[in-house]
C-alpha cells in the first residue's frame, strides 16, 4: 500500500505523533479536559493562531482566516473513557482508570498538525479555517455546548474525521447519507408479586414477565422494521431475583436501540410502548417505561463527501471510499443537523493485526500511528481545495 502523505505533513510527523502520545498519557473525562484544553491553547498559541477557550465548557475553538472567503471548521473530539488501561505501552495512561480507549487523543493531534502547517503557508488561500477542539463526546453530547456557544457561527461547511481500527491503515471510510445510527437508551422495571418458588399461584412473577418481554421486543427488529433498514434493539443489563425458590417481585432491564433514520427511530420507540402494554395486561405486571434520547444519526451531505473523497484519494489511492458503516453513535451529529458536512474514517489498524484485536472502547486499545499524517494530510488538501 502506498501512502501520498503531504511532506509537510511527513516533515512534523514525529511532532504529530509525539502530541498523541502526550495526550494518551494525561486522559480526562468528558467535560473534565482542562489540561488538554491547556495543551492545545499552548500550541495553538506557539503556531501564532487566534484561539478562544472554555467554548462549550471545556471547548477551544482556534481560527486562521486568509482573507475574503468561506469560513469551513475543522473539528476534534478530546475527551477519554473510563478505562483502566492494560499493556505496556511507554506512554500509557498516568490517570488511573481513565484512557484514552477511541483514539480522540489521535484526532486532537491530526487537527493540531493540520493548523501547524496552515500557519505556515498563509499563500493562494482564501478564506478561513476554524479548529473546533469539543470536548465531551462520550455520552454528554458536547457538541450541543459548542454549538450553543457559537462555534458554527458563519460556517459553510464542518468536517470531522474518526481513526478507526476496524479498517486497515490505507483505508479511508468516507460515504454520503446516514454513517452513525441515533443511539437512544432505555430502561424498563416490571414490578409483579413475589412469593414462594413452590406456590407461584397468586404470585406475578417478574422474571417470566420479562422473558416473554425481551423476546417480544426482538421481533421489533425481525418483524416491524423494515429488513432493507439498519436497525438494532439491545437488552444489555436485565437485574431481578434473590434466590432460587423466591418469584421475583421485581426486574429491571436496560437497554439501547440503534437507527439511521427518524422514522425507524420513532417506529422502535413506540413499538417497545406497545409491547410493553400488551404484556403488561396479558401478565398483570405494572411495566414502567424510560426512554431517552441518545444522539440523532449522523448523516452526510453529498458535496461535502464528495470533497472528502477526492481530497482522501489523493492520500490514500483507490483506499478511499470503502464503505464503512457502523451502528455506533456520535455526536458530531449536531453538526449535522445545522450545516453540511462530512463524517469520515481513518483506517488505523496496528501493524500486522487484524481489525478486531484492538477494537476501540476496549483496555488494550492502540491504532498504527502512521494514521495520525494520513488524518492530517487528507484535512489539509481538504482546506486547500475549499478555500483555492
Ligand atoms: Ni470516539
Amino acid at each position: 500500500m502506498t501512502l501520498n502523505l503531504r511532506s509537510e505533513v511527513e516533515r512534523i510527523g514525529d511532532e504529530i505523533i509525539a502530541r498523541r502520545r502526550d495526550f494518551h498519557r494525561f486522559p480526562e473525562l468528558s467535560f473534565e479536559e482542562y489540561r488538554t484544553a491547556e495543551v492545545i491553547a499552548k500550541h495553538l498559541t506557539d503556531f501564532g493562531i487566534d484561539h478562544q477557550t472554555q467554548v462549550g465548557k471545556t471547548g477551544v475553538v482556534g481560527e486562521i482566516s486568509f482573507g475574503e472567503g468561506p469560513t469551513i471548521a475543522l473539528r476534534a473530539d478530546m475527551d477519554a473513557l473510563p478505562i483502566q488501561e492494560i499493556g505496556d505501552l511507554e506512554f500509557k495512561s498516568c490517570n488511573d482508570g481513565v484512557m484514552h480507549a477511541c483514539g480522540h487523543d489521535g484526532h486532537m493531534a491530526m487537527l493540531l498538525g493540520t493548523a501547524k502547517v496552515l500557519s505556515q503557508h498563509k499563500n493562494n488561500l482564501r478564506g478561513t479555517v476554524r479548529f473546533i477542539f469539543q470536548p465531551a463526546e462520550e455520552g454528554l453530547g458536547g457538541a450541543r455546548y459548542m454549538i450553543k456557544d457559537g462555534c458554527l457561527n458563519g460556517v459553510k461547511e464542518i468536517y470531522g474525521l474518526h481513526l478507526w481500527n476496524y479498517q486497515p491503515l490505507g483505508e479511508v471510510g468516507v460515504k454520503t447519507g446516514p454513517v452513525l445510527a441515533a443511539a437512544d437508551l432505555f430502561e424498563i422495571i416490571i414490578k409483579g408479586k413475589g412469593g414462594h418458588g413452590a406456590a407461584p399461584q397468586g404470585t406475578i412473577d417478574t422474571i417470566v414477565v420479562a422473558s416473554q418481554l425481551i423476546n417480544a421486543l426482538q421481533t421489533i427488529v425481525s418483524r416491524n422494521t423494515n429488513p432493507l433498514d439498519n436497525t438494532v434493539v439491545t437488552i444489555g443489563k436485565i437485574q431481578g431475583g434473590d434466590n432460587f425458590n423466591i418469584i421475583a417481585d421485581k426486574v429491571k432491564l436496560a437497554g439501547t436501540t440503534r437507527a439511521y433514520t427518524e422514522e425507524n427511530r420513532q417506529l422502535i420507540k413506540n413499538r417497545i410502548s406497545e409491547i410493553i402494554d400488551g404484556i403488561s395486561v396479558s401478565f398483570g405486571a405494572d411495566i414502567v417505561l424510560d426512554y431517552e434520547d441518545g444522539y440523532p444519526p449522523t448523516i452526510n451531505h453529498s458535496m461535502p463527501t464528495e470533497n472528502v473523497m477526492k481530497a482522501a484519494s489523493r492520500v490514500v489511492g483507490k483506499g478511499a471510499g470503502s464503505p464503512y458503516l457502523s451502528m455506533g453513535g456520535e455526536d458530531f451529529s449536531y453538526y449535522l443537523q445545522k450545516i453540511p458536512g462530512c463524517f469520515f474514517f481513518i483506517g488505523s489498524a496496528p501493524d500486522n493485526r487484524d481489525v478486531f484485536s484492538t477494537p476501540h472502547h476496549c483496555s488494550h486499545f492502540d491504532i498504527d500511528e502512521k494514521a495520525l499524517l494520513v488524518g492530517s494530510s487528507i484535512f489539509l488538501n481538504l482546506v486547500e481545495d475549499l478555500l483555492a
